[in-house]
């Protein structure tokens, strides 16, 4: 069986060694570029560090879309922005596999051009993977990695070969299964990173200089949750709870519950010293450091887009995309102070 990824990076090359280290008789290929991928082409192998320690998994690794070719399965694993042009490059060579896309935002249409609905899978990982340097990728967070199907229908046939295929994998704390709303475990997922990346316009921890923070949580961090919230009311996406997280309500309910005097010190306190240590990056955050276009566009952009689809509007999550692209392609971005920030928005929302 052949199993190809198509702009392997974090997620791409650790499911990729994962299914490999997994199976004898999977033959993988990564679809790879830039310095990481110039690595895993000299090497022929992705290194890959977890709860395992540090392992080199032996693969097939190129920049040619045409070694994907006799694939059964196809995994797209570029940010979103890449998905158009990473599938017309690849087109050619999809033949009959089953193309699953693990990626946030809701690019579903797409893939309409490129690959059957019948044979198109939706995924969505609450893992957190990361390049830790050309050729090495590690995992931060374990979790669940859901498959469902596409445009908001039930699971499929095909995400059920996708689920059966990743059974094999035996690492504590990840698991892979299939979910009957995919959309609304992925909007559930693209509301919280909604949320967590305008936290990233100010380079904040998002936790504490964010969520903690009195100001950005009523004048930013609440008004996007009840933003993102409306939209999908309106275009009734019943969002759904990603097994193992923290979703949308408890987010939601944890500012809440901060803003109550005496308990809401104390949970200051016990966050401060979890997150101090082990702050959550969003890739949004590295991108705009590393002077990167962002997937911004496919994560506020969606709600803004959504809206306009069902004739609202999303301008809170309209203005966080413009200060973004205000900051992303620069060497040495000027981060936004959180008073800035609600200055805009107040301008921007305010008739
Ligand atoms: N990392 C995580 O923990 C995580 C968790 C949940 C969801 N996700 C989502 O999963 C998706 C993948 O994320 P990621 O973190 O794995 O991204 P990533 O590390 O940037 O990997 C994507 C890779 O694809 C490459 N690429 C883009 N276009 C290509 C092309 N035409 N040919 C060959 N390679 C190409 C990129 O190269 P360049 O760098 O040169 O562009 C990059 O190496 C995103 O939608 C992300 O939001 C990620």
């Amino acid at each position: 069986m052949k199993v190809s990824f198509l702009g392997a990076g974090a997620i791409g090359a650790m499911f990729g060694a994962l299914l490999r280290e997994s199976r004898s008789d999977l033959q993988v290929r990564l679809v790879v570029r830039g310095v990481f991928g110039d690595e895993l082409m000299r090497n022929q192998c992705v290194e890959i560090v977890g709860p395992w320690g540090q392992k080199k998994v032996s693969m097939g690794c190129s920049s040619n879309c045409n070694d994907i070719a006799g694939s059964d399965f196809v995994f797209v694993t570029v940010k979103s922005q890449d998905t158009q042009s990473m599938l017309e490059d690849a087109a050619s060579y999809l033949g009959n596999a089953t193309v699953i896309s693990i990626q946030n935002g809701i690019n579903d249409t797409a893939y309409a051009d490129f690959v059957p609905h019948d044979r198109l899978v939706m995924g969505m990982t609450s893992t957190n993977m990361a390049v830790t340097k050309p050729g090495q990728v590690s995992m931060q967070l374990n979790g669940v990695t859901m498959f469902g199907g596409p445009n908001g229908n039930q699971a499929n046939q095909a995400s059920r070969r996708v689920a059966t295929l990743f059974q094999g994998i035996r690492v504590p704390g990840l698991h892979f299964a299939l979910h009957e709303n995919i959309l609304g475990i992925r909007y559930n997922k693209l509301a919280i990173n909604a949320l967590g990346y305008a936290s990233c316009l100010s380079n904040s921890n998002f936790i504490n200089e964010a969520i903690g923070a009195k100001h950005w949580r009523r004048d930013i961090g609440l008004p996007i949750v009840r933003e993102c919230r409306s939209v999908l009311k309106q275009a009734s996406i019943q969002i759904e709870r990603i097994p193992g997280r923290s979703d949308l309500s408890r987010l939601e309910k944890l500012m809440h519950l901060m803003e109550i005097p005496l308990l809401g010190q104390i949970i200051r306190m016990a966050i401060h010293s979890r997150f101090e240590r082990n702050p959550i990056v969003f890739s949004l955050l590295q991108d705009l450091r590393r002077g990167k276009k962002t997937e911004v566009d496919s994560i506020n952009g969606q709600f803004v887009k959504l809206a306009k689809r069902i004739g609202c509007e999303a301008p809170i999550n309209d203005t966080i995309v413009s200060l973004t692209h205000e900051l992303e392609g620069k060497p040495n971005p000027k981060f936004i102070a959180h008073e800035e920030i609600i200055r805009r928005l107040h301008r921007e929302t305010t008739p």
